[in-house]
């Protein structure tokens, strides 16, 4: 009798750790999914790059802030390179919806007008870059160019991005 409850306690005990395992590997991500919560953090990441050198900008545009040349093209230059390694970020292997992404399914949905606005907002950081670091530099063209920067900024956040 003895024996018998506990070979079923072992039996029982066994089973639970199968169902834990199961459980356990049901639960794991896919490689799909993995390099898709990879790729968001990466293009949240640029994103704050883009942030901070933006904000340095606009900052000088405003006289907020005071900068040398050399800063300013610094800051346009790297703003300019950043922005082009966003189009890589966007696989739509990363459409995976709140909580990992702030990204909309738009995004894929709409693939062209995306793209479109996502072409404008790099052409007009390299436009920011060319003003910036020109010759005869132009404080009204300058802030002009970060002015449009920014509303880039919102229509593309308007679009695309969860609030
Ligand atoms: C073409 C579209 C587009 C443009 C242009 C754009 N953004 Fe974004 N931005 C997004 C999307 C989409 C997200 C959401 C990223 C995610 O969570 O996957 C985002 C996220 C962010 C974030 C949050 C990053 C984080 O930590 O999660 C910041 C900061 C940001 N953008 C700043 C800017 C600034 C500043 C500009 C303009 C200079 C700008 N963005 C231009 C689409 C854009």
């Amino acid at each position: 009798m003895k024996k018998t409850n506990l070979f079923t306690s072992y039996f029982y005990l066994s089973l639970g750790l199968a169902a834990l395992f199961v459980a356990s590997v049901s639960q794991a991500k896919s490689p799909r999914s993995l390099a898709g919560l990879s790729m968001i953090k990466e293009r949240q990441a640029v994103f704050v790059l883009i942030q901070s050198n933006f904000k340095f900008l606009g900052d000088v545009a405003r006289n907020k802030v005071e900068a040398s040349p050399q800063e300013i093209a610094k800051h346009a230059n790297r703003l300019a390179y950043f922005s082009q390694l966003l189009n890589e970020t966007f696989h739509p292997v990363s459409n995976l919806g709140e909580p990992h992404t702030k990204t909309t399914e738009n995004v894929w949905r709409e693939a062209n007008a995306f793209n479109e606005m996502l072409t404008d907002f790099q052409r007009n950081t390299q436009q920011l870059a060319l003003v910036a670091t020109a010759e005869n530099f132009e404080q009204k063209r300058f802030r002009q160019a970060t002015g449009q920067l920014a509303k880039d900024c919102k229509a593309c956040h308007k679009q695309y991005k969860v609030k």
